[in-house]
């Protein structure tokens, strides 16, 4: 099976539980990343956003309380995107979601002031493409995204540690593999410096950096014209 498929099929498997396991599984402190997440991506006063990736749709709400106009949330989880909907339609917050693959962004250029994508972009069958994609549509692109921590002592106790969760997760999801692919991928996906210099290649802005999240478990990226 393509990756992309796999990808697919496990967060339609997952939706109905992908907000329980996020609190179970970051024992919360998710919420905390992605409000610093949507606080740097706000910190250039974007009008318009779209958040990619968005699942349920935490980032593209959170990014709507600051944006006045446009924000639009997509994924290519069918599944996900129900879950988004039926969250907007409860939320005064007006905020749009599509189907739709990072890939091939059904958007024209520099469409929106920021692109976002929190925990998304590691699972991007194409990701020299999935980038490409982030900067055509916008002005800046912001990534939240797992890493490895540059501490040696500090990244093995963090893995081991994450390991012990395997069975946890198992029985919420009844989707096993779906851990043990977060795992896999988190510990060989590029990472800091190494993750700007692939940014770079692919999209054509002024300003790059990177700002660890809890001494390098997470990593915020940003791309853009006008600094942080
Ligand atoms: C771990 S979830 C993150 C959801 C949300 N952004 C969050 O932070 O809670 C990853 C999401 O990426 C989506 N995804 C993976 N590859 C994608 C692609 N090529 N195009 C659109 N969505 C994709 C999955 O369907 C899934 O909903």
């Amino acid at each position: 099976m393509a990756k992309a498929d796999f990808v697919r099929v496990m967060f339609n498997d997952i939706s109905h539980k992908y907000d329980l396991l996020n609190d179970v599984l970051s024992l919360g402190t998710h919420r905390l990343w992605k409000r610093k997440f949507v606080r740097i991506a706000l910190k250039n006063k974007p009008k318009t956003a779209l958040d990619c990736a968005t699942g349920t749709g935490d980032i593209a709400f959170k990014l709507k309380e600051s944006c006045p106009g446009q924000v639009v949330g997509i994924d290519f989880s069918s599944g996900m995107i129900e879950f988004a909907l039926e969250r907007a339609k409860a939320s005064p917050l007006p905020v749009e979601f599509k189907v739709a693959d990072i890939q091939n962004l059904p958007f024209g250029d520099k469409t929106f002031d920021v692109t976002t994508i929190s925990f998304g972009i590691r699972n991007v069958e194409s990701l020299d493409l999935g980038l490409k994609e982030l900067g055509r549509v916008s002005n800046g692109v912001y990534i939240l995204e797992f890493g490895q921590p540059k501490n040696a002592l500090y990244k093995k106790l963090y893995f081991t540690m994450l390991r012990m969760y395997v069975p946890l997760f198992g029985l919420i999801s009844k989707r096993k593999d779906a851990y043990e692919y977060l795992i896999a991928s988190s510990e060989t996906f590029p990472s800091g410096q190494t993750f700007v210099d692939i940014m770079k290649k692919n999209m054509t802005f002024k300003n790059y950096g990177f700002i660890p999240v809890f001494g390098g478990i997470a990593y915020i990226y940003y791309a853009n014209n006008e600094g942080k």
